[in-house]
């Protein structure tokens, strides 16, 4: 493991072959996770863009989900059980679409566009926007959007930058014990432009066989962790010391294996957390020595593109894409049959 080589007090522990180390190491290990003062949650309910260290710890020392022996896993306070059970078979996507409880009508552009289940002919998609809690905005409102739709899932923690790894976890839990036989699961922002015929046909291909260790998106290699305190980004060193993060899929949408989704879960335990969920689910997959599958150049993009149809064909996800313009530019999209220039 790269970076357990980095670290010279770990090698030597490592390398020693005497029970007596090993239990140094694991107590060691179990002191990072679990400070000695016990739990202190943070009564904030502000999200703030320099999190104290407070803060931190609070997401360090979460009782992770999976973890069956702990009392305070979160429940999932609006819920649909059902909503992978297809007759005959699994869904082949499921996306698990992460907006804040106030953002309904964004909600209903994704719904209206990108997010609409009956998008790709004959494959099963299934949608849910995953939301926590807010402090000014009310249950009723969700509960109504929710009968009126059946797509809400809502986990009992603040809705909160800092909480996102949370978040994608409670997702991945869903997965765990409700969607076990998704073929994938796509996890994405709703601040994109996606492109489902193109993410499904070109990138997941139906009629391929199963790849159980498959994780696709935008790639970052060798990313360095920003270490100036008042970036967004921020990462104190006494969560991450190394000086590279492990390969990982960038946060607005990221693809993976139902199968995968699950390992990345139960390993999660086991990963000392981190606030950035896509650095967190690379650390994982550094765990589980599994490597993002690169796709085709230029189809995840980061960094928003003027819209244009027949450019717009060949890409998986843009990124960022406001959802005014998305309901604006949809119609157009859906022309299939307008050839483009060099087709
Ligand atoms: C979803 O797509 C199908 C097929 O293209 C269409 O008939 C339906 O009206 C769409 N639903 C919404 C809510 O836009
Ligand atoms: C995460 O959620 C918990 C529980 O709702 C809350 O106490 C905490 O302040 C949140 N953390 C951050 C950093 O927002």
């Amino acid at each position: 493991m790269r970076f357990i080589r980095g670290n010279p007090v770990l090698e030597v522990l490592l390398g020693a072959t005497c029970g007596g180390v090993l239990v140094l190491l694991v107590s060691w290990l179990q002191g990072a996770r679990m400070p000695l003062e016990g739990p202190t949650y943070s009564r904030r309910t502000k999200d703030t863009l320099i999190p104290t260290l407070e803060e931190f710890t609070w997401q360090a020392q979460f009782p992770l989900p999976l973890d069956r022996e702990s009392t305070q896993v979160f429940p999932f306070l609006l819920n649909h059980p059902n909503k992978c059970k297809v007759f005959g078979g699994a869904p082949f996507l499921l996306m698990l679409v992460m907006t804040q409880p106030q953002d309904q009508v964004l909600r209903d552009a994704i719904r209206h566009t990108w997010g609409n289940e009956t998008i790709v002919p004959a494959v099963i998609i299934r949608r849910l926007f995953l939301i926590g809690l807010s402090s000014d905005f009310s249950y009723h409102h969700l509960l109504e959007e929710d009968e009126k739709h059946g797509d809400l899932l809502q986990v009992g923690f603040l809705d909160t930058y800092h909480n996102q790894t949370l978040k994608t976890l409670m997702g991945l839990e869903w997965v765990a014990q409700f969607c076990p036989m998704t073929y994938y699961v796509l996890k994405v922002n709703g601040n994109v432009f996606l492109n489902p015929r193109f993410l499904v046909q070109v990138i997941l291909k139906p009629e391929q066989q199963r790849r159980p260790d498959f994780i696709t998106g935008c790639i970052y290699r060798n990313r360095i962790p920003i270490r100036r305190q008042s970036h967004p980004q921020y990462m104190p060193l006494n969560m991450f010391s190394h000086a590279r993060y492990p390969p990982y899929c960038c946060s607005p949408g990221y693809v993976l294996s139902g199968p995968l989704a699950l390992k990345v879960l139960s390993i999660a335990r086991r990963v000392p957390a981190v606030h950035l969920e896509d650095v967190f689910v690379g650390l994982c997959l550094h765990q589980l020595r599994v490597e993002p599958t690169p796709s085709p150049p230029n189809t995840f993009l980061m960094f928003g593109r003027l819209y244009n149809r027949c450019d717009f064909r060949g890409f998986a996800l843009v990124h960022p894409f406001k959802h005014q313009e998305l309901l604006l530019v949809w119609p157009d999209f859906q022309k299939a049959n307008t050839p483009c220039p060099l087709e």
